[in-house]
């Protein structure tokens, strides 16, 4: 093997390896956000969720949730505590799964509170799973009108299922609100921070870039549901709650209570990309709701706002400190500029209508700030070339640089370090923005953070890495997995209440990332140069939200027939499409999902070429 160090080639952008961030997973709330206490303004739509009324053995009295007279007209609802009797009555929250209290160290309550009638006392408990008590304090002399008190609470020993509970003593009535509990320790010890450990897991990744905030929560269900990074900044009272689009009923892992606080918001990733050393990206919603869901799409002639979105965000990020954005952000500590240089324009949107708006936003924002990058979408894993129906049309319209996102199983990894080679390094960069090997098949709960797929996915960066003249960004996706309360799987780093570990693919993207050279450098190869181990050749056979049926599917190498699909059994040799959406009946297979990304393979270690005759006819769907 021969590195030519004499003839460099392109430059490895600083910005290579990076972090895809989302509040997926309880990624966020639950996770990076320290917040331990869910719902903690009564602002859920069921105030009382995360909830439930505590009382004594002789307690009598009633927890009732109210809206006059709030603290703040933003945050409305609260909760009153009558206590009929010296004995306590109150509440407990149940935390995001529990919450994780570490034995000796400090945590901190704040709430507002307003003295209704009486002259109770507000006793805080912290319990373990059982109920034990491991640290209580008091407040007493209790405000007549709404005011914010403190208590620093240290727990006896460590609980990784703990509550909070708030309960009124001594006879009287007492409103509550913001019932916020934070660990004292966390990222640079910032009041209502970050968890330390899990982001101390991020900076250890040394990332060129931090992308937020997703992924589908950009994009919203409907679009009265998109993210808006305008009401994730100020103070945390008044950022609008929202629900999570990963918010589901499903059986498997349900989340119903997955809601955005927002105490992680843009001006917190700002913060963060800035603590971590890496490029912020932001991703904005393009005046499209997410396709796989409504599809709703902001009318052209009213996209005005959206775009004005973009540009007010650059002057919240860069702007001088009198600008109003600019204000904004000085006023919340960071007078200095957080230095954005990108914006990404949509998620995983698709189609003529993605194109039109990302024209509009490109038009203004080119002309306003060119210094900006654009970044657009290239719908959703566009992992085969074949699908990259976007790539064409982006290369017209002299897109930067384009975000392709792509989940497929470790062969497609394998077999595809070289995707890159084929691309021209005079038109658009890629930014592979989302992607992970699926042991299973894509969203399968059974998904595993195995060594093979870590294995495909360094083999696949190798080719990102010797194509840096074409890819200039890339992140593994989703980053974050609660154990106790994920959607989706793999993730990089996967965390419960105390605990935080990273997986294979969390130490081959370190490893990538830590090792970051600054030039590509041609290397020759000499000798067997052959690795069946990494070369299993494949066939692909595709489809990409198209229902399809195929049937006479032959493979041949020459005029051999390896392989005479019978649809109705399966054929020794195939693994078989792993959409899992798939029937095979009467000689035919059926796609019976047209959303699924399915590859079926067949090959072995010898470069041979194959060739795969197929009748298919479509069902459904019209892409692909
Ligand atoms: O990473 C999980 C999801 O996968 C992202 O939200 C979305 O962009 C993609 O479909």
């Amino acid at each position: 093997l021969t590195v030519q160090v004499d003839q460099p080639g392109a430059r490895v952008a600083p910005t290579m390896w990076g972090i895809f961030f989302e509040d997926i997973n309880l990624g966020a709330d639950g996770g990076l956000y320290a917040e331990l206490v869910k719902n903690r303004g009564f602002e859920f739509p069921d105030p009382m969720m995360g909830w439930f009324m505590l009382r004594t053995s002789h307690g009598r009295g009633e927890v009732s949730i109210r809206t006059e007279d709030p603290f703040d007209p933003a945050n409305p609802h609260y909760a009153r505590i009558e206590s009929r009797a010296p004995v306590a009555m109150g509440l407990s929250n149940e935390g995001f799964r529990g919450m994780g209290f570490r034995g000796g160290e400090e945590y901190v309550l704040e709430l507002r509170v307003r003295r209704v009638g009486g002259n109770p006392r507000l006793l805080a408990e912290l319990v373990n799973d059982e109920g034990e008590t491991l640290a209580e304090g008091r407040l007493t002399d209790l405000p007549r009108t709404w005011e914010k008190r403190t208590l620093r609470l240290t727990p006896r020993e460590t609980a990784s299922r703990g509550r909070l509970n708030v309960l009124v003593e001594g006879g009287g009535t007492v409103d509550v609100d913001m019932v916020s509990l934070f660990p004292r320790n966390t990222w640079k010890q910032r009041p209502g921070g970050l968890r330390a450990d899990l982001v101390q897991m991020l900076a250890e990744l040394k990332p060129g870039f931090l992308r937020f905030p997703g992924g589908c929560i950009v994009e919203g269900s409907e679009l009265d549901k998109r993210y808006q990074w305008k009401t994730t900044i100020g103070p945390v009272e008044q950022r609008r709650l929202l629900i999570n689009r990963w918010n589901y009923e499903f059986k498997h892992r349900p989340t119903p209570d997955y809601y955005q606080s927002f105490g992680l918001g843009f001006f917190e990733y700002f913060q963060l990309a800035e603590d971590l050393g890496a490029e912020p990206l932001p991703i904005l919603n393009c005046g499209m709701a997410c396709q796989f869901n409504s599809g709703e799409l902001v009318p052209l002639d009213q996209l005005e706002p959206y775009v004005q979105d973009a540009l007010d965000l650059i002057e919240f990020a860069n702007g001088p400190v009198d600008s109003p954005w600019g204000a904004r952000r000085a006023a919340m500590g960071h007078p200095e500029p957080f230095h954005l240089k990108y914006i990404g324009i949509g998620n995983e949107q698709w189609g003529p209508q993605y194109l039109e708006r990302y024209a509009a936003f490109a038009r203004v924002l080119k002309e306003r700030h060119p210094e900006i990058t654009l970044v657009s979408s290239s719908g959703p894993s566009p992992h085969d070339d074949r699908f990259d129906f976007l790539w064409p049309r982006l290369v017209e319209m002299k897109a930067e640089i384009v975000d392709q996102h792509c989940y497929a199983n470790p062969i497609w990894f394998f077999t595809s370090a070289d995707r890159f080679d084929r691309y021209d390094p005079a038109g658009p960069k890629v930014f592979f923005g989302e992607y992970a090997a699926q042991s299973d098949r894509i969203v399968s709960v059974h998904n595993r953070n195995n060594w093979e797929c870590a294995l495909s996915e360094a083999a696949f960066m190798t080719g990102m890495e010797r194509n840096a003249a074409v890819v200039v960004m890339a992140a593994y996706a989703p980053l974050f997995g609660h154990v106790d309360g994920w959607q989706w799987r793999p993730n990089l780093i996967w965390f419960d209440n105390l605990r935080v570990f990273g997986t294979p693919n969390y130490y081959v993207q370190q490893m990538f990332s830590r090792n970051r050279g600054d030039r590509v450098l041609p290397v020759r190869l000499s000798g067997d140069t052959a690795a069946p181990a990494l070369a299993r050749g494949g066939i692909g056979l595709g489809t990409y939200r198209t229902a399809a049926e195929f049937k006479d599917l032959v493979v041949r190498r020459g005029d051999e027939v390896l392989y005479r699909a019978d649809f109705s059994r399966r054929p020794e040799g195939w693994r078989w499409p792993d959409s899992g959406s798939w029937e095979a009946a009467d000689g035919v297979l059926r796609q019976t999902n047209p959303r699924a990304i399915s590859t079926a393979f067949v090959g072995g270690p010898d470069w041979t070429e194959y060739t795969l005759e197929v009748k298919a006819r479509k069902i459904a769907g019209d892409e692909g």
